[in-house]
């Protein structure tokens, strides 16, 4: 893991235009699904992020070649078809590496993948991915930490992917992309609907796979011998651009943010909206001007459309400054609120209760040292930084180096004074040194 801490001057309304990158959680589990294709693949805006670069390197491992093209492309082809493990070193660095799972055992009959293991935002299982892999004819064991899956020819089977806290995103796409090459048809109820698995259902169909209902829960696919290649761009990351609008609220700034897609953000701009923010939307932008001070809010997160777990942390960070009381109510994750202690030592008034934070809102939060625990907490963090009083520095950011390409960059194309350091040394311009773990 990288050193780097940001160093955050806070107290400046952010100004100005930035673009939304490449989705991450779009991108990771279509670069594992090129593990299906017989020929060569293109994907275009896939984000520079230490995850990708995980994914990239376990890849390769498994004997699919990847390369950035010069106009910043990916171009992967599978030059060998031997190799099945993903191990344990490469799946701990990130979650999404399990799910090469799917394609591995529905492209070379054979996986062999490492549990993911803990996870700083609470219990991960992957019960319902194995589930619906075994209902699809897979031989399934758990031996020595790793999932051994096997099967000569997978059979289309009715699979319920409901899980007790609603859909799961990576179990559905596991599923699908084994699903795609299944013998006969497979109906899957209690599918995820979020954009991402809807942008790797085209991305297969690109392929040549044939899938109905996406963005339903109930996806039908009509499994197909062979996958051929093709050149897909990956959606832009909602969960990025939502932050970035954050950071423009949580400043009293003005921020528009373009090639995003409002239409995935949906209850995260009501939010917005109702904490007092002035919107203007368009097809693919927004445009948005803080309030003086933030309205109160009361957020329930969920499985889209919901408002996603993914912003919980950097709407919590809003609340926080809020002229009254906020609650926040964490249905994904129960446990996901470990930024609320480190939004605490910036001043901020947070109870907990099981999956349910009071926050009670302060007119400043002031500047400190704090610590990143995971992805979105990071995130959270920075913007609570970028609104506190005086100097707030955020250790271990390589957290959120694995999810958000050039944050600290794009924040200063906002005026925000944000600078990159190595730990205990004083700034310094560094180019992002993206090697990471994580739980996302
Ligand atoms: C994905 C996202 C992550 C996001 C999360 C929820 C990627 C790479 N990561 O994670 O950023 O926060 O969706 O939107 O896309 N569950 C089970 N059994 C399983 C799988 C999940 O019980 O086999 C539960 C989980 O504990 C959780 C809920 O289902 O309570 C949703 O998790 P899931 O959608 O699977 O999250 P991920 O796909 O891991």
């Amino acid at each position: 893991m990288n050193h780097d801490v940001l160093r955050i001057q806070g107290g400046t309304a952010l100004t100005g235009q930035v673009s939304a990158s490449g989705s991450k959680n779009a991108a990771l589990p279509i670069l594992a699904a090129s593990i299906l294709a017989d020929q060569p693949v293109r994907i275009g805006r896939v984000p520079r992020l230490s995850d990708v670069v995980v994914m990239q390197r376990l890849l390769a491992e498994l004997g699919v070649s990847n390369r950035w093209t010069a106009d910043g492309w990916l171009e992967l082809e599978t030059v060998a078809l031997n190799a099945v493990q993903a191990r344990y070193q490469l799946v701990r660095q990130m979650r999404a590496s399990f799910c090469v799972l799917g394609p591995l055992l529905a492209r070379r009959q054979r996986a062999i993948v490492s549990l993911p293991g803990g996870c700083n935002i609470g219990p991960r299982p992957v019960d319902l991915h194995l589930a619906g892999l075994a209902q699809l004819g897979a031989e399934i064991r758990i031996h020595r930490g790793y999932v051994w899956a096997q099967a000569d020819r997978l059979r289309g089977a009715r699979i319920d992917l409901s899980g007790r806290h609603g859909s799961t995103v990576t179990g559905t796409a596991n599923v699908l992309s084994a699903a795609v090459l299944a013998q006969g048809e497979t109906w899957l109820t209690g599918a995820a609907c979020e954009p991402e698995i809807v942008d790797l259902g085209r991305f297969l169909i690109a392929l040549g796979a044939q899938i109905e209902g996406l963005g339903t829960s109930t996806l039908h696919i009509r499994g197909v011998e062979q996958l051929g290649g093709t050149s897909y761009q990956v959606i832009p990351d909602r969960i990025e651009a939502a932050t970035l609008l954050v950071a423009g609220a949580i400043t009293a700034g003005r921020v528009t943010v373009s090639h995003m897609a409002p239409k995935h953000v949906h209850q995260v701009l009501n939010a917005l909206d109702e904490a007092g923010c002035q919107l203007q939307i368009d097809t693919d932008r927004v445009t948005l001007k803080g309030p003086t001070r933030p309205r109160p809010l009361q957020i329930v997160t969920g499985p889209y459309p919901a408002i996603p777990t993914d912003v919980q942390a950097q709407l919590m960070a809003l609340c926080t400054l809020a002229d009254g009381t906020s609650q926040v109510c964490e249905t994904v994750f129960p446990q996901r609120f470990q930024h609320a202690a480190e939004l605490a030592r910036l001043g901020a008034v947070v109870e907990q209760q099981e999956n349910l934070a009071t926050v009670r809102g302060r007119p400043t939060l002031h500047g400190a040292t704090v610590q990143a625990t995971d992805l979105r907490a990071s995130a959270a963090l920075v913007l609570a930084g970028l609104a506190a009083d005086g100097q707030t520095t955020v250790q271990k950011i390589a957290h959120l180096d694995r999810g958000y390409e050039a944050m600290d960059e794009k924040l200063s194309r906002l005026s925000g004074h944000v600078r990159r350091c190595l730990d205990n040394q004083p700034a310094v311009n560094r180019k992002l040194n993206r090697a990471s773990t994580s739980d996302q």
